[in-house]
């Protein structure tokens, strides 16, 4: 599964890196790093965080 995060809409909420640390990183306030390849066994957290981002930048694919 590949996720996209739409940097332009990212305000640094973190509520994404709290749920899903293995795939998230933030550095400084609003440069979110991420894999945007999802290990198998972080699709729930991804999907947590992606629902709990505040802004819903966080798109998930099922491909
Ligand atoms: Fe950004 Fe949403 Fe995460 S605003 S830091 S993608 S919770």
């Amino acid at each position: 599964m590949r996720i996209v995060v739409d940097l332009t809409r990212c305000q640094g909420y973190a509520q994404c890196v709290f749920l899903a640390p293995q795939v998230f990183e933030l550095h400084g306030e609003e440069a979110l790093l991420y894999d945007p390849d999802v290990p198998a066994g972080q699709l729930d957290r991804v999907r947590q965080a992606a629902a709990a981002c505040p802004v819903q930048a966080i798109l998930v694919g099922e491909q």
